[in-house]
């Protein structure tokens, strides 16, 4: 059994965040963040108009509408955030109560981070090739904004981040299958790395005054070890996927990371030996969107004709946990 890409598209807020707003919040400068990340500006949410299931469904209908399904059709959701509207339940259920017409259907939430949606497409198309579930929907939806330290102690972090959506809609096909293959990987040991340590089950209530005072309920990075690791683990799982599969790297028309920063996009280039125009970018105009920003980029690199339909792409990516991984897609 196949797996075929039947539907695409993504959404990201109206409101768009320059690197002049962030100037004007705290210490840091346009040149700064451009240097340093190539992010020019972001899209943020207006506080309590949107949730994150809401840009979900926004992009999950734009990827049913090119599928030409509607939500009824749909077998199986499967939602990868780490900014769920609420503590419990997950936004899968949103989703599901969210898409008109979409029928009793299992709802799952996955949270691999910015892997998010890498980890989402090996579990999908297991599912679809399984012959369990015909028609998925593959969300990838994020919103940063709100759960951002935005002044000068948070400034490393805040630069970062968009909020955004992207959606697959995938299905069985019992000819060619678009999704190939797919290498995950984790290492636990290091999720301090990058992490937001309360509210925490290691807490009576979960969350104390004090740590709201000190800002524990923000993320926190470390930044270089995080930077140094990113480079390193794309590059070796594309190359670990190709010699898996068999194919050679001149065979992809388009490496798509997860954009996390100009500067490690550039050094997985570097490091795969690939010139610019095979490896996409976008990070400019969003910044990070975590488990969005695979399927976004996805889908301006195929609006930009990056690739078309018969080419061998990949999509690869590095997160906090750490997890890492890559697809292999024949589209
Ligand atoms: N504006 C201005 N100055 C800043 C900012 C900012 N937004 N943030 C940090 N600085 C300052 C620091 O305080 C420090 O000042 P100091 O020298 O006076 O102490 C100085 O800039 C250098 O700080 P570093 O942390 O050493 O800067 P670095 O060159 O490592 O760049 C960055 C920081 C951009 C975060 C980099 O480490 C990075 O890109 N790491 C990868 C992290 C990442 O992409 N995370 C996203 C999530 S994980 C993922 O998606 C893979």
């Amino acid at each position: 059994m196949g797996v075929k890409i039947i539907g695409y598209g993504f959404y990201v807020p109206n409101n768009v965040i320059t690197n002049h707003d962030m100037e004007k919040w705290m210490d840091t400068s346009e040149e700064w963040i451009v240097e340093r990340t190539g992010i020019k500006e972001r899209h943020f949410v207006t506080v309590g108009e949107e949730g994150t299931s809401d840009l979900a469904v926004k992009a999950a209908k734009k990827a049913l509408e090119k599928a030409n399904i509607s939500a009824s059709d749909l077998d199986m959701i499967i939602a990868a955030t780490l900014s769920p509207d609420y503590e419990i339940p997950g936004i899968g259920v949103l989703i599901q109560s969210k898409l008109e017409g979409c029928s009793l259907i299992p709802a799952y939430d996955i949270r691999q981070q910015c892997s998010g949606f890498v980890y989402g497409l090996e579990l999908a198309a297991t599912f679809i090739k399984s012959g369990k579930y015909k028609n998925v929907l593959l969300v990838g939806a994020e919103i940063q904004s709100v759960g951002l330290n935005i002044s000068t102690n948070g400034r490393d972090l805040a630069v970062l981040f968009g909020d955004g959506a992207g959606a697959f809609v995938l299905t069985n096909s019992q000819d060619d299958s678009d999704i190939i293959d797919s290498v995950l990987h984790s290492e636990g040991q290091y999720y301090k790395a990058l992490w937001k340590e309360y509210p925490s089950i290691y807490v009576r209530d979960r969350i104390r005054q004090e740590d709201i005072v000190f800002g524990r309920h923000y993320p926190a990075m470390n930044g270089r070890f995080v930077f140094k690791h990113a480079s390193t683990r794309m590059p070796e799982v594309v190359m670990e996927l190709l010699n898996k599969t068999g194919i050679d790297l001149e065979d992809i028309a388009q490496i798509i990371p997860h954009q996390a920063n100009l500067r490690i996009t550039n050094m997985i280039a570097n490091r795969l030996g690939l010139s610019s125009d095979k490896i996409f970018s976008n990070i400019e105009k969003y910044g990070n969107t975590t488990a969005a920003s695979i399927p976004i980029a996805f889908c301006e690199a195929l609006e930009e004709k990056r690739f078309k339909r018969g080419d061998y792409i990949i999509t690869v990516s590095f997160g906090s946990g750490f997890t890492w991984g890559a697809n292999l897609i024949k589209f």
